[in-house]
């Protein structure tokens, strides 16, 4: 059966990773109809956004996309696009797993683990005031008000809103998650010793809901604790479910314990709606110069065929990918600077891409 998909592939090295991706997907055996959508900072200047809403609108109506990174302008006042997306259809779950892959550089091996990062409320739900805005001012009568220690005049202030609802459903995906992929242990990561109104909301929610699910085990960390434990031995952990800023701090800590940014890929899931797409940006330095890692691009694209169903072809991409990197010839200055020191030897991108589909075959 054939699946339409929305291609975005962005800008930076995103076309140069996305057509990689693509060629891998189509000599897997999936059958992919791609609908190809424009976003970034090229858009800007053609139609005023980086977000077309034509590109929206084919996103809502095919349900699956998979993108390439977008450049978010510094001091435009654009929207990043991906906050953009996740808003317009609540893709509420931002899941990343880390796995070690062979010759992925990295001094851990063994690592096989899950973020679920809460993606829709939290320091990142956008509600920022300037220091001189007149609300600082009433916020400050207010917080005098209540009793609590005033904030300093002339504060900037940023609003962390965790509700009952988000946390819920984003904990209860993490445990639907973690039965559904036979994982063991899901961890709650928080700091409600401090921020016990938030965090401590969270904490409550997620142990009420672990509660529901007895055959898997529970245990909650403070953050800081957890990333001392991630870099001393991440192998103790299995699925682990985040608010938002933890969740964006922790899962590029993770992503360096498996080789970096150029091999963890990830999904951002809601109730109607999936997107597809590396951890990673633009990284405008080595762009158009085909020296880009496509491995996290072509590893989110695993999580999408598993998503359609195609899980026998997303078990083969997987599978070549592990294989290319196995064999070691054929991997990117970024593999081989971490492998040997030395970028030498390395391949581009394209190539690279052909190795994975040389495997495949
Ligand atoms: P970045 O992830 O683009 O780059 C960080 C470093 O990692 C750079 O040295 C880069 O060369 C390297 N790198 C990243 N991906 C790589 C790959 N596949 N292969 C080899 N090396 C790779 O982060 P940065 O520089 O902070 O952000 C650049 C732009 O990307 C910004 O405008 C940012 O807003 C945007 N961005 C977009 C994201 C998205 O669209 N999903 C996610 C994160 C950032």
């Amino acid at each position: 059966m054939a699946h339409d998909v929305v291609l975005i592939p962005g800008d930076g090295i995103g076309p140069e990773i996305t057509t990689a991706m693509r060629r891998v997907v189509d000599a897997s055996g999936a059958q992919i109809v791609w609908h190809v959508a424009e976003a970034g900072a090229a858009q800007i200047e053609c139609v005023g956004t980086p977000l077309p809403p034509e590109t929206l609108e084919l996103v809502r109506e095919l349900g699956v996309a998979i993108k390439g990174p977008v450049t978010t302008p510094v001091g435009t006042g654009f929207r990043s696009v991906n906050v953009a997306l996740r808003q317009a259809f609540d893709l509420y779950a931002c899941v990343r797993p880390c796995r070690s892959l062979p010759g992925d550089g990295s001094r851990f091996r063994d690592v096989d683990l899950v973020i679920v990062r809460e993606n829709t409320e939290d320091l990142y739900a956008g509600i920022e005031f300037a220091p001189d805005a007149p609300e600082v001012a009433e916020l400050a009568r207010l917080v005098e008000a209540s009793g609590q220690r005033p904030f300093r005049a002339g504060s900037a202030i940023s609003v962390k809103p965790i509700s009952e609802e988000g946390s819920r459903r984003i904990v209860t995906y993490a445990f639907e998650y973690a039965r559904a992929h036979c994982r063991r242990k899901v961890t709650a990561v928080h700091k409600a010793n401090i921020m016990k109104a938030t965090d401590g909301l969270f904490l409550r929610v997620a142990r009420e809901v672990a509660a529901l699910y007895p055959d898997i085990a529970f245990e909650d960390k403070i953050v800081d604790a957890c990333c001392m434990g991630l870099v001393q031995d991440p192998t103790r952990f299995d699925v682990l479910v985040l608010p938002n800023l933890y969740g964006d701090i922790v899962s590029d800590l993770c992503a360096g314990l498996v080789g970096g940014l150029g091999m963890a890929p990830g999904a951002n899931i809601g109730a109607d709606c999936a997107v597809f797409e590396a951890t990673h940006g633009s990284a405008p330095d080595i762009a158009g110069r085909d020296l880009a890692n496509p491995t996290a691009e072509i590893l989110s694209a695993a999580m999408m065929l598993d998503h359609l169903g195609e899980t026998e072809a997303a078990a083969r991409v997987r599978a070549a990918v592990t294989a290319t990197l196995a064999e070691g010839t054929s991997v990117t200055a970024d593999v081989r600077l971490a492998q040997t020191g030395s970028a030498e030897g390395a391949v581009g991108t394209a190539a690279f891409a052909n190795a994975v589909i040389t495997h495949l075959a």
